[in-house]
């Protein structure tokens, strides 16, 4: 496993370029800041106005003069609720395209990543990357503009402005602030490896369901449901006590603070009592300190629970700084292929084994099909087929050798004609959740309805489209094994590429089915060089060449008429094992 998967605890400067992502314009920007100043600004005045209205209402001012005051009191107040709502949107809006953006680059970067790192990773990681991680992150950024930046400023100007009004009363809420702070990061530690206890809990949770429900169909058929439900209870009990435990502590240290602020607010209350008596101070400056002692909980508490968010969030952060890290192990080239006609294919001297395998899994091989002609690859179950298409392809380059089509290298080839011009049907189709147009053109833009149902005709799917609902916009479901590979065919043959690569494209059709498409097939590839790889030998009955693959090396090459007339040779016996006419 490479490090993408372990959550490092520190971020490194690397890890700090992935928030440039989540850096809003300077526009943005500006009015963030003006409107965080105001929301903290605005709050602080407010208690300057009650003051003066209750000095001045046991000073005997005019009803009128109270009034205004009152107004004033009543502005500010609503100046400052607009102050925080324009806050939050500006922060949440900044957060949503800074998510956006991020995750638009993980999914790009991750589709560009080559075969070997999908092997090493599986989708739902990546999820959890492009997801989970990426949200932690910027909800924290969000959190820390919002409640850190905010919290810490309104707090540092509490206590500027009691300290201006009375300087020993300053210093005691000083002393007190740093107490709670002190005291609530004490707890902190308590409450964090337990709320972490209590997502992992979760985390087996669905990981276990989603494993369960994707598998419904085999643990059904084998009636093994029971025995399911008996684990799923087993890990819901263990996601209880972990979150009975979790919420045991967070009410106590919620009952803590409570306690804690409740103290502290009679001793300030106390002590703005005793200075009114001693003379010192007005009653409304009372009144003014006891309201910016109560000003002091909110910010903390914020605090405090941007603590728990931090850790999630670094981690998430060095995840995600590892994923931008990783590169293609397959270079691009710049080189176009022939952009139109039959390619021809050259296969020198190629040996290849998967990264992170010893294994030699093809050595030796060499095909030459000049423009126009097709090579039927067959041989034994694990033999190198797939893997020998995968080179063609260019999903993996050769260790030795090289793969040319067209003339050019394929290391050599942009990777954009080489994607347009070879086209594939593997022995798994992914089909998606989208209609039958999408499906067809992979999200690509459509050449248009008419092109795409010629192209259904072509395959055999003509009366299936035609019956279709909403035409192609139809969503694609429940389409048999069968419908999926002549779906797989029509996507192949859309983009009119020049070399075709079949893999086992037809063994999921039944013989009636294959006999009624094979005719179809065998116009799309009229003019186009083809490598078509098949266990049925009977679907190999027009191809030029033959090719037959036994452990990696290619054992027997030519001329199919010619081995078929062969009687010794190794494809005329398959063809008498599998009772196909030579
Ligand atoms: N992604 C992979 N990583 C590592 N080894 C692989 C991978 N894919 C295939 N192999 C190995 O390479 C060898 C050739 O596999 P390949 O899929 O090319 O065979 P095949 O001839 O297409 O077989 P089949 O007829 O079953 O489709 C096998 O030993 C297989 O285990
Ligand atoms: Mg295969």
């Amino acid at each position: 496993m490479s490090s993408i998967d372990t959550g490092a605890s520190s971020a490194s400067t690397s890890d700090l370029s992935v928030l440039r992502l989540l850096r809003p314009g300077p526009g943005a920007g500006a009015a963030l800041t003006a409107a965080i100043a105001a929301a903290t600004a605005l709050p602080l005045a407010a208690p300057q106005v009650t003051r003066r209205f209750v000095d001045d209402a046991i000073g005997g001012a005019s009803t009128r003069h109270l009034t205004l005051v009152a107004l004033a009191y009543l502005g500010l107040a609503v100046a400052g609720q607009a102050a925080r709502m324009v806050t939050a949107w500006l922060a949440s809006r900044l957060a949503w395209d800074g998510t956006n953006r991020l995750r638009e680059r993980l999914t790009g970067h991750a589709l560009g990543l080559d075969l070997a790192f999908h092997g090493r990773h599986t989708p739902g990681e990546l999820i959890e990357r492009v997801d989970g991680d990426v949200v932690a992150v910027a909800d924290f950024v969000v959190a820390f503009l919002l409640d850190v930046v905010a919290s810490v400023l309104l707090l540092a100007g509490v206590i500027v402005v009691v300290f201006a009004v009375d300087w020993r009363i300053g210093a005691v809420l000083l002393m007190y602030c740093l107490l709670i702070g002190y005291g609530m990061a004490r707890a902190q530690r308590l409450a964090v490896p337990s709320a972490a206890r209590s997502r992992a809990a979760s985390a087996t949770l669905f990981g276990t369901l989603e494993e369960r429900l994707a598998g419904a169909e085999d643990l059904r058929a084998n009636g093994a449901g029971e025995h399911t439900v008996r684990r799923f209870h087993q890990v819901a009990a263990a996601l209880f006590q972990a979150e009975r435990r979790d919420a045991r502590i967070g009410t106590t240290l919620l009952a803590g603070t409570s306690v804690a602020f409740a103290a502290g607010t009679a001793i300030m209350l106390g002590l703005a009592a005793w200075t009114v008596q001693a003379g010192t101070l007005t009653v409304g400056t009372a009144v003014l300190l006891f309201q910016y002692t109560l000003m002091v909980r909110a910010p903390f508490e914020r605090l405090i629970d941007q603590i728990r968010q931090y850790q999630a969030a670094l981690a998430g952060l060095a995840r995600i700084a590892a994923l931008l890290a990783e590169r293609p192990a397959l270079t691009p080239g710049t080189r176009p292929l022939p952009a139109t006609g039959p390619l021809g294919l050259r296969v020198e001297g190629v040996a290849f084994g998967y990264p992170d395998d010893d294994e030699q899994v093809l050595s030796g091989i060499d095909v030459t099909l000049a423009p126009g002609e097709t090579l039927g690859l067959v041989g034994r179950t694990g033999s190198g087929k797939t893997t020998l298409a995968r080179l063609v392809l260019r999903l993996h380059d050769p260790v030795e050798g090289a793969v040319r089509v067209g003339g050019v290298d394929l290391r050599e080839a942009d990777p954009h004609a080489l994607r347009t011009r070879i086209g594939v049907v593997t022995q798994d189709v992914q089909l998606f959740a989208a209609s039958v147009r999408d499906n067809l053109t992979l999200f690509r833009p459509s050449p248009g309805d008419e092109r795409l149902m010629e192209v259904l005709h072509g395959v055999g799917l003509g009366e299936w489209a035609a019956g279709l609902p909403d035409g192609l916009g139809t969503e694609l479901r429940g389409v048999s094994a069968g419908q999926a590979q002549l779906i797989a065919f029509a996507r192949a043959f859309l983009a009119d590429p020049g070399l075709v690569v079949l893999d086992e494209a037809s063994s999921r059709l039944d013989p009636a089915t294959e006999r009624r498409i094979e005719d179809s097939v065998g116009r799309l590839l009229h003019g186009r060089t083809a490598v078509i790889i098949a266990h049925r030998l009977s679907s190999l009955s027009r191809v030029d060449k033959i090719a037959v693959l036994d452990h990696g090396k290619i054992v027997e090459y030519g001329r199919r008429d010619e081995l078929a007339a062969d009687p010794d040779s190794r494809f005329g016996r398959l063809l008498d094992l599998a009772g196909v006419s030579r």
